[in-house]
């Protein structure tokens, strides 16, 4: 099924087929009020080929889990469910213990995707352990990594299984390139995709200008689609990233849908490099 999804698009380190466009979940799930709403883009995402979603122990303490769980319910089988796991808990003796939380949040008995949110003090050979041995159990079906940087990610596939991991999820944004100098390459050799966080900017905040930039204007009003669809195109115009936006409102989620079938010209690319310069040398990974 997520093989034949129109959005489809994006394949992972074993091979399966994701959407270039999924949805992101930080924050939603805190305000009861909005619970209704919420639910409701979700599910309209799903409806427009976003079936990927991700969340994460850390956001709300489960409440974005257990607000998940009630999207997907009576369609999980249609929904990529991705998680993720603090560095504290991603021990041997915590790991299984934060999985079936997690699980029994989501209301499901298995995620698709299980992600160490960050490098912590639990060595990597310990994660890896504990994934795979959740992998044997059938709670997760693969597992990942998150805000790794080439170094880390040279040493964790150096390790036993290492190269199990599928996907690094890192923050990457038309305001934030960084990893352009040399992770986002090592990754497209290792065949492991990035999976793009805040790719809106957190709607331009983390860049002052982004949003109403001359250039990013001009391109989307060429294309008659507003500024954060463009910066949604132009995250996942190689193939080899996919996108996971956050938006709380079915208008926001049906845009970004519409954002995976932005075609953007070599003179499109060419105009954004010059107002938004690749990196020319290392840059820490940037985080929130
Ligand atoms: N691994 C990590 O460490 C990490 C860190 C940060 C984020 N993440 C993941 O990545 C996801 C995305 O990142 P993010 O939520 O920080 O930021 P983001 O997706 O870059 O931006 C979200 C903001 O953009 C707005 N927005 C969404 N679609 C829009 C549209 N079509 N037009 C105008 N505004 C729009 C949202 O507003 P509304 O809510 O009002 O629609 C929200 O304010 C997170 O939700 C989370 O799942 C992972």
């Amino acid at each position: 099924m997520i093989a034949n999804n129109k959005l489809a698009g994006v394949t992972l380190g074993d091979g399966t087929i994701i959407p270039r466009i999924g949805q992101g979940t930080w924050f939603i799930g805190d305000n009861p009020s909005n619970k209704s709403t919420e639910i409701r883009a979700l599910q309209c995402g799903v409806e427009q080929g976003m079936n990927l979603i991700d969340t994460a122990e850390m956001y709300g303490d489960g409440k974005s889990e257990l607000l998940v769980g009630e999207a997907i319910k009576g369609m999980r089988d249609r929904v990529f469910v991705v998680s993720k796991v603090y560095p504290h808990h991603a021990g041997l003796n915590l790991i299984v213990q934060s999985c079936d939380n997690s699980l029994r949040r989501l209301q499901t008995d298995r995620l698709d995707l299980y992600l160490l949110h960050w490098r912590g003090s639990v060595p990597f050979s310990e994660t890896i352990e504990g994934m795979e041995k959740l992998v044997e159990a059938g709670k997760i079906l693969r597992w990942g990594v998150s805000n790794l940087d080439t170094a880390d990610m040279k040493e964790l596939t150096r390790l036993t299984k290492g190269t199990h991991c599928v996907t690094n999820q890192v923050l990457y944004h038309l305001g934030s390139r960084g990893i352009e100098y040399d992770l986002l390459p090592w990754q497209e050799e290792h065949a492991m995709p990035i999976m793009a966080y805040c790719p809106l900017a957190q709607a331009g905040s983390l860049r002052n200008g982004l949003i109403g930039h001359p250039t990013v204007k001009e391109i989307a009003e060429r294309h008659q689609v507003n500024p954060f669809q463009l910066l949604l195109a132009w995250c996942i115009r190689s193939g080899n990233v996919i996108a996971i936006p956050k938006a709380s409102s079915e208008v926001h989620v049906t845009q970004n849908a519409k954002a995976a079938s932005i075609q953007l010209t070599e003179e499109d690319l060419r105009k954004l490099d010059t107002a938004f310069p690749k990196p020319t040398r290392k840059v820490p990974l940037d985080i929130v």
